[in-house]
Formats: C-alpha cells, sequence, structure tokens
C-alpha cells in the first residue's frame, strides 16, 4: 500500500539551502504527517578533494556553504535533482534564482501530479522570448505543478543558528500554505501565510537591488540619513512597481518579514550590499563578478542579475524615469553611469502612491 505520509525534498544546498534542510529535516522528524527522509539536491563539487555529497552523508555539515551547522542525519545530499524530486509531495526550490531553469529542465514530466513546488529563489526568470516573470509562474509553467513562495528577513548564519526571525509564506491556496508552514516553522522561525503570492515574491527578489544601493552608499561614506532615504525610496518603488505589475497587491503584505524587514536586514547585513559597498569603494576598477569571486567564496549576488531583469521589464513598459532608484542601480552595475552619481538620480524623485 502506497504511504500516505507527505514527502518533502529541497532542491539547492547553498547558504540558505543548507539552512531550511536544518528545519525540515528537525521538524519532519517530530510531525507524523511527514516521512522522515528529506532528500536534498546538492550541485556537485569536489571541496578539499571530496565530493560534497559525500562529506555531507558522512559529516552531516555542508562545510562549504554553511560550515558550523550540523544537518540533521535524516537529510540525505543526492547529486541527481530528478532521483530527489520525483516522490516528494512538496518540493522546495532553493537556489541561486539564474540556476533555477536549467535545474528544473530536467524534472518536466517526472514529478507527482499532486505535488506542489515551493520557491526560495530572489529574482526573476527571462523567457526565451525575452519577457520577465516570477520564478514561481516559470515552476507552475514548465513543471505543471502549483508553486508558494516563502520570502523573508533570513540572513541564513542568523537562522541556522537559532536567532529569533519571521518570514512569509505566498500561497493562492490555504491549505497548502499551512501544511508548508507545518514543515518550516519552529519556536524561533515564526511564519505568516498570506494569499498575494506575487506581491510576496516581487518583494524579495527587489529588495536586493535596493541593496546594492545601500551598499554604495556604504562605500561612497555616506550617513545614516543618505542610506535610509535610499531605503525609503527603495520601498516606494518597490510598492509601485508592485501596483503596476501585480494586480493582487496588497498594501498590508508589504509590512509583513517579505516587505520592510527583509528589505532592512538586506541594506545592512546581506552580502548584496557587502558586494555593493566595495564596488563603490574600488571606484570603478573592478567588477560586480569580480568582487562576487573575491568576496563570497561560491556564494552568488542576486541583486545585479535582478536589476538586469526588472530594467529589461521598466524599459519595455516605459517606465524607466518613474523608477529612478531601480533604473539608476541597474545602469551603476552595467558601468552605464558612475556609482557616483547615485543621489544626483535621485534629487527629483517622482511623488509614489
Ligand atoms: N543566503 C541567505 O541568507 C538567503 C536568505 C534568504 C533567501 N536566499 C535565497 O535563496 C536562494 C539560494 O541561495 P543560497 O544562499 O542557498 O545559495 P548560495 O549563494 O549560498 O550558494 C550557491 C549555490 O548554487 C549552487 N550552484 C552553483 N552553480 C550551479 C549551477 N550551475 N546549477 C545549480 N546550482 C549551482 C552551489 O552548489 C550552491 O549550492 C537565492 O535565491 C537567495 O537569494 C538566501
Amino acid at each position: 500500500m502506497a504511504s500516505t505520509l507527505k514527502r518533502v525534498s529541497i532542491v539547492g544546498s547553498g547558504n540558505w539551502g543548507s539552512t531550511i534542510a536544518k528545519i525540515v529535516g528537525t521538524n519532519v522528524l517530530s510531525n507524523p504527517k511527514f516521512d522522515q527522509k528529506v532528500k536534498m539536491y546538492v550541485y556537485e563539487e569536489i571541496v578539499d578533494g571530496r565530493k560534497l555529497t559525500e562529506i555531507i552523508n558522512t559529516q552531516h555539515e555542508n562545510i562549504k556553504y554553511l560550515p558550523g551547522h550540523k544537518l540533521p542525519e535524516n537529510v540525505v545530499a543526492v547529486p541527481d535533482v530528478v532521483e530527489v524530486a520525483h516522490d516528494a509531495d512538496i518540493i522546495i526550490f532553493v537556489l541561486p534564482h539564474q540556476f533555477m531553469a536549467n535545474t528544473c529542465k530536467p524534472l518536466m514530466g517526472k514529478l507527482k501530479s499532486d505535488a506542489f513546488g515551493v520557491s526560495l529563489c530572489k529574482g526573476f526568470y527571462i523567457a526565451d522570448d525575452g519577457k520577465i516573470d516570477l520564478i514561481s509562474n516559470m515552476v507552475r509553467n514548465l513543471l505543471k505543478i502549483e508553486c508558494l513562495v516563502v520570502m523573508g528577513a533570513n540572513i541564513a548564519g542568523e537562522v541556522a543558528a537559532g536567532q529569533f526571525c519571521e518570514a512569509t509564506i505566498g500561497s493562492r491556496n490555504r491549505e497548502q500554505g499551512l501544511l508548508l508552514k507545518e514543515v518550516l516553522q519552529t519556536d524561533f522561525f515564526r511564519i505568516v501565510v498570506r494569499h498575494d503570492v506575487e506581491v510576496v515574491e516581487a518583494c524579495g527578489a527587489l529588495k536586493n537591488i535596493v541593496a546594492l544601493g545601500a551598499g554604495f552608499c556604504d562605500g561612497l561614506n555616506y550617513g545614516d540619513n543618505t542610506k535610509a532615504a535610499v531605503i525609503r525610496l527603495g520601498l516606494m518603488e518597490v510598492m509601485k512597481f508592485c501596483d503596476i505589475f501585480y494586480k493582487s497587491s496588497e498594501h498590508r503584505t508589504f509590512f509583513e518579514s517579505c516587505g520592510v524587514a527583509d528589505l532592512v536586514t538586506t541594506c545592512y547585513g546581506g552580502r548584496n550590499r557587502r558586494v555593493a559597498e566595495a564596488f563603490a569603494r574600488a571606484l570603478g576598477e573592478k567588477t560586480i563578478d569580480e568582487l562576487e569571486k573575491e568576496l563570497l567564496n561560491g556564494q552568488k549576488v542576486q541583486g545585479p542579475e535582478a536589476a538586469r531583469e526588472v530594467n529589461i521589464m521598466l524599459k519595455a513598459h516605459n517606465y524607466e524615469n518613474d523608477f529612478p532608484l531601480l533604473t539608476s542601480i541597474y545602469k551603476i552595475c552595467v558601468r552605464e553611469i558612475p556609482v557616483t552619481q547615485l543621489i544626483d538620480n535621485l534629487r527629483n524623485h517622482p511623488e509614489h502612491l
């Protein structure tokens, strides 16, 4: 007889992926609804002369992406994404967003028909016709399954250390949202379920761009007032962007963890801010790609890619001038304008909302 236990699988094993594996692996052990084994897809690489999957399965630690934190032994690292996802009921996608489409393609037609996906990826998807879409829509269209999202003020190392924080699930289907909440919530990880999934997801993607602006301010030695102005204008542009492109947008959602909290934490603590600060200090001597390699040990910054994706969207709808912050940050990243021009471009920021 087929098991009625729900299987949860994780596709991705970076800094956040490994942290989520730690939470999910622990939660399924104490909840009789779930199968206790959690398969985690690992993009195979050699670390210290050994396969990363082998290290994780013997040492129960992702020594490259989440060193110093043990993973529960029921989390099993697997290098084959189809093997990880084919028999899962809930598939959590947690990859740098630029790798999502290629990682998902082998899963086409291979998943359980009543499975649902969950995207924790922050960024957009560029379709073959050049159009920009949400990652959750890409999953829905490509894999023919529903896709929820989880976003929030969640710097992975702090969550892995058990420090209190919150996250927001975006789910059109309340039942799936509440089931996912059981998979994720702990006494230090408080989860709220919202129905306007597009807004929850867009907030997560857009805040990384604003964080680059905050990092530029730090690198140019501007004070806290200037940085706060950049963050506030960033929030206004995020809200306007959602109002224009996602009709289900409800302003309450911007005040959940996926909105203002994630924006603040990323603008003070995240890796996008850090790389942007170094970029501004180098004053054009180094590219963002060079700094990412230099500073992040294989981790990815998502902001520059998201800035490019959003710019394609704004340009296509003739909105570049209505979003001076997002537009300027994109132009700085591709070195079309110098970083020192950021604030000049904000002086006549249009009224919003
Ligand atoms: N790290 C955080 O604090 C944090 C918090 C919340 C959300 N997120 C989001 O979670 C997502 C995953 O980020 P992360 O921090 O787990 O990753 P990461 O940047 O720490 O690690 C990069 C991952 O990408 C994998 N990878 C490299 N090349 C690949 C390829 N060609 N195909 C597939 N995988 C490849 C690596 O093996 C590694 O697992 C991102 O969208 C990020 O924005 C991260």
